[in-house]
């Protein structure tokens, strides 16, 4: 099947850590349509086994493509990219956008030379992980806090809740102790707790997401492969979880009322 300008783009994530991405490719990219998918149901992915993560990842990207009539698809989410990003650009004959912590930057930014990375413990413990530092960080020091429970606690009990509050505590505590000056949320969550996590850290810290990076990126390659535009900014939801639930966490984590479709996959 061929691919054209006019078909929407596939966001995918273990819950809604993704659409912290999504509205820096919607901000970019105001003439595509996005299918965003939030896999609830298997929410966590970040303590989960990586053959677990590659089988949805990979489903997830299929049905977005079959299902949703994709041109592309965007892996807005950091343990995905680390557990299938390979075996899902070899599946699919269109353009595959991952993501993965802003290590390059936060290298470049550092002047004392400590990083500090707060990513799920997959990510961390990740072999693409262990080869982005070696790649681009190898001349500085790289403190990783793996962050279990805070990813799906941000989206039950909400960003400024009292359990956030303390996960908040623990995780960024040990990178603030350790005078790492870059921080990179390496998790799409992230992003929802930056106030509480540049609250914990000295004022001249410098936090980094992946955001804009992966929308500059997605924008190359729909010019590349000569499929950009062709929308008007629509979009859907859809998830395997609970629709009306997911569809209630929309509302409290960023005001969005939209309706949410139940895909069994
Ligand atoms: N948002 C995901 C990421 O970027 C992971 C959260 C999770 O499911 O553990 O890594």
């Amino acid at each position: 099947m061929s691919i054209v300008p006019h078909q929407p783009i596939g966001v995918f994530d273990s819950g809604l850590g993704g659409l912290t991405v999504l509205q820096s490719l919607r901000a970019r990219l105001p003439d595509e349509d996005f299918i965003y998918f939030a896999d609830t149901r298997h929410l966590p992915y970040g303590d989960k086994p990586e053959t677990f993560i590659q089988t949805r990842a990979q489903r997830i990207s299929a049905a977005l493509a079959e299902h949703g009539g994709c041109k592309a698809i965007v892996v807005a989410c950091n343990t995905a990219t680390a557990a299938a990003a390979e075996s899902i650009r070899a599946r699919l004959a269109m353009p595959v956008v991952a993501l993965e912590p802003a290590i390059k930057p936060a290298a470049a930014l550092t002047r004392n030379g400590i990083l500090g990375v707060l990513a799920t413990t997959h990510t961390l413990a990740s072999r693409r992980f262990a080869q982005l530092v070696k790649n681009h960080a190898a001349g500085t020091t790289v403190i990783t806090q793996a962050c279990p429970g805070l990813a799906e606690t941000i989206e039950a009990e909400g960003p400024g809740s009292a359990k956030v509050e303390t996960l908040l505590d623990a995780y960024v505590r040990p990178l603030a102790n350790a005078n790492a000056d870059v921080v990179v949320l390496g998790c799409t969550h992230y992003p929802w707790v930056k106030t509480g996590i540049v609250q914990r850290l000295p004022p001249e810290t410098t936090v980094v997401d992946t955001g804009e990076a992966v929308a500059r990126q997605l924008e190359r390659r729909l010019k590349e492969t000569g499929i950009p535009g062709g929308g008007d900014g629509q979009l859907r939801f859809a998830t395997s979880g609970d629709a009306f639930q997911v569809g209630a966490t929309l509302v409290r984590l960023c005001g969005i009322f939209m309706p949410v479709e139940s895909w069994m996959i």
